[in-house]
């Protein structure tokens, strides 16, 4: 399914003809944000198809998909996405982080959904192009950024169940603020005692929207329970932290030691759990990415031994955890005050992300 493009895509800009005015651009704006509701006056698509790769790449108006009925994703979801976001820096410049990372995880997340590669460089490329039209969505309130949403989707009417053979990417983008209505405040988890997220050998590690939809019944418990975000165990012995929903988590134990589930298999490769190992090693942090049981959360809150637990992703990016609850037991104190490792890092990733310090990792992009 691997078809690199040799040439750059040459693209095709065709402005929006139902484009917000600068009043009415600014007055959303300075609303309130929230994410993932408000999308700017523009989208890329890039299609593809077997004889001749990747071709016809756009910027085109902000509007819906003409698909046939019978187009694969409809059908077997042969789906996968990307988060990532552009920041605003104090002097207005235009700023994105690690997109070689998303790029890369989106071709592993193809691969496994038996969907073509899109190059590093024509994902950049897009958020590039993007930017140069819409830059003026990009946010300037403090915390706030510009959401890209990468996605493709297998295009092909053909009911038969095999790989289409022809696909689109896009990338629509929309100005955030807090994934969580209470901001950075902590959050209650719920931890899924009934359903797994993801199968050994599954689709766990890719990006795809079948993992988000199986998360969506469990998801809708924790919000019975009080909880904002489902806490999913291995699928196998049942009894491992895996990942939330949508994002990573993290323990902090108080001899220093910050622990994170490793990349099982079944777990999604966070670009803001990478930095964030990084930048606690950085911080002279005793790094651990292991196997974590569910006891040995419960029993390290009881002792005192786990002091902060935290959720992460580039949405999130990063949220401490105040209360894990399950059938018959809750842990933690949800009016506890965030913990101290875990904002500190949280402003550290920020500072980088927004320019406020040196970005010594060479993490940040410039997109205009
Ligand atoms: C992200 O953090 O970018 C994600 O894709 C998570 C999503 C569920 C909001």
């Amino acid at each position: 399914m691997n078809a690199p493009t040799a040439a750059p895509l040459a693209w095709r800009v065709t402005p929006s003809d139902h484009a917000r005015s600068a009043e009415q651009r600014a007055a959303i704006l300075g609303g309130e944000l929230g994410f993932g509701n408000i999308f700017t006056d523009h989208m890329v698509a890039i299609e593809w198809d077997k004889a001749r790769g990747w071709h016809d790449a756009q910027v085109r108006g902000y509007g819906p998909l003409s698909l046939d009925p019978a187009a694969a994703v409809l059908h077997y979801g042969q789906e996968i996405f990307e988060g990532i976001k552009a920041y605003r820096h104090a002097d207005g410049s235009i700023w994105t982080f690690r997109p070689h990372a998303n790029a890369r995880r989106m071709q592993h997340s193809a691969a496994r959904l038996a969907l073509p590669q899109l190059p590093e460089s024509e994902f950049v490329e897009s958020l590039r192009q993007l930017i140069a039209i819409d830059h003026d969505w990009v946010p300037w309130a403090p915390e706030t950024s510009l959401y890209f949403r990468p996605f493709m989707i297998a295009t092909e009417a053909f009911l038969g169940v095999r790989a289409a053979n022809t696909v689109s990417y896009l990338v629509i983008a929309s100005p955030a603020g807090a994934y969580f209505s209470k901001g950075v405040a902590p959050v209650s988890i719920w931890l899924s005692q009934h359903y797994a997220r993801a199968a050994r050998g599954g689709t766990g590690a890719a990006k795809c929207g079948g993992n988000y939809a199986a998360s969506l019944l469990p998801q809708q418990e924790a919000r019975a329970q009080g909880c904002s975000q489902v806490l999913f165990l291995d699928p196998v012995e049942e009894k491992y932290l895996e990942e939330l929903g949508g994002m990573n988590v993290f323990l902090v134990y108080k001899d220093g030691r910050i622990v994170t589930p490793e990349l099982s298999g079944s777990i999604l490769e966070g670009v803001t759990r990478s930095s964030i190992l990084q930048l606690a090693r950085d911080r002279g942090l005793r790094v651990e990415e292991r196997k974590v049981s569910i006891d040995e959360w419960r029993d390290g809150v009881a002792s005192g031994d786990i002091a902060e637990a935290f959720a992460c992703g580039t949405a999130a990016v990063v949220t401490p955890i105040g209360e894990l609850k399950g059938e018959g037991f809750s842990i933690g104190d949800i009016n506890a005050p965030a913990g101290e490792v875990t904002m500190a890092i949280r402003k550290e990733l920020t500072d980088i992300q927004y320019g406020r310090v040196p970005d010594r990792h060479g993490w940040l992009v410039k997109l205009r």
